[in-house]
């Protein structure tokens, strides 16, 4: 498929798409949002993909929603479009998606980074939800996951004043799951995919299902869904082949079943 705002790639079981607005460090617009959800759900739907990444340029992985697309929105079009909702579909994702980070990602683009289930950063990466300084807030999920990636007290530091955080404190804030140095970025962002993209599918779907229920419900449900998701796994071959390779001291040939 041809797109105009994003480009893609397959690297063996990988799923790579760049974010390709460069004129305007990649904002978010309309088009892209629809182009990034197309190809998660062409990787979502292929088989032979089992990780997927996404990210930016060196400049920017993306410095937020289309300000000037959105701003001559109304009230009643942005409520009758259900503006911002429709990013929501990245963090539905099933397959695991990692977000390649240098450069700029504000406002939509943290937005949309945080809704990638790891985050590589480059030591150019700077992140903020500069909203407030538009007249706005965050309206991509930002005043909700970025309390739960860094604490209310940082959050709350973040959205209200609407300063950048470097990579390094992004990375001793929780927020980033290691920081890289920039030229390294995609080769190792493509590594840890393919390290995930090595097991079984199926196995590593159900984990980051588990891990996501922490947080929409109480510990103790958490723990009984933990639980019901580890039982099923002795469901499936890839348990059999993943102990019995353990146990004959060689490596597991997983088969997604
Ligand atoms: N939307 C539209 N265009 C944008 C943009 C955005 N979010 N961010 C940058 N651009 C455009 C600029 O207008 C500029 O275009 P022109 O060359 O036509 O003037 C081009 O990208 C390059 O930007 P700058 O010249 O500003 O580059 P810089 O290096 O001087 O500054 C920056 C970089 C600090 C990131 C600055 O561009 C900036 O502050 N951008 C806006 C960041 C922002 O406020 N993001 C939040 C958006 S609102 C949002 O995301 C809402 C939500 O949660 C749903």
């Amino acid at each position: 498929m041809a797109y105009q705002t994003i480009t893609t790639e397959t690297r063996g079981p990988i799923g790579l798409i760049t974010l390709n607005r460069p004129k305007v460090l990649n904002a978010l617009n309309t088009e892209l949002i629809g182009e990034l959800c197309a190809a998660v759900d062409g990787y979502e739907a292929d088989p032979k993909i089992g990780c997927m990444v996404i990210t930016g340029s060196d400049k920017a992985f993306a410095a937020g929603a289309d300000i000037k697309e959105m701003s001559d929105l109304t009230y009643i079009e942005a409520f009758s479009q259900n503006f911002g909702a429709t990013l929501e579909r990245i963090g539905k994702a099933r397959k695991p998606i990692v977000a390649a980070v240098a450069g700029y990602c504000l406002g939509g683009g943290a937005e949309l980074a945080m809704q990638c289930d790891i985050i590589i950063a480059a030591e150019t990466a700077k992140f903020g939800q500069p909203e407030i300084t538009l007249g706005i807030m965050p309206g991509m999920g930002g005043t909700q996951r970025l309390p739960r990636a860094i604490g209310k007290a940082k959050a709350m530091d973040m959205i209200l004043t609407g300063r950048m955080m470097d990579a390094a404190e992004a990375d001793s804030s929780g927020l980033v799951s290691r920081v890289v140095p920039a030229g390294d970025l995609l080769e190792e962002a493509i590594k840890v995919a393919e390290k995930i993209a090595d097991h079984s599918l199926p196995i590593v779907m159900l984990a980051k299902e588990s891990v996501n229920r922490s947080f929409e419900t109480t510990l103790s449900e958490g723990v009984q869904v933990e639980r019901r998701l580890f039982h099923s796994m002795f469901a499936t071959g890839d348990q059999k082949e993943g102990m019995a390779a353990f146990l004959a001291k060689r490596s597991p040939q997983f088969r997604n079943r």
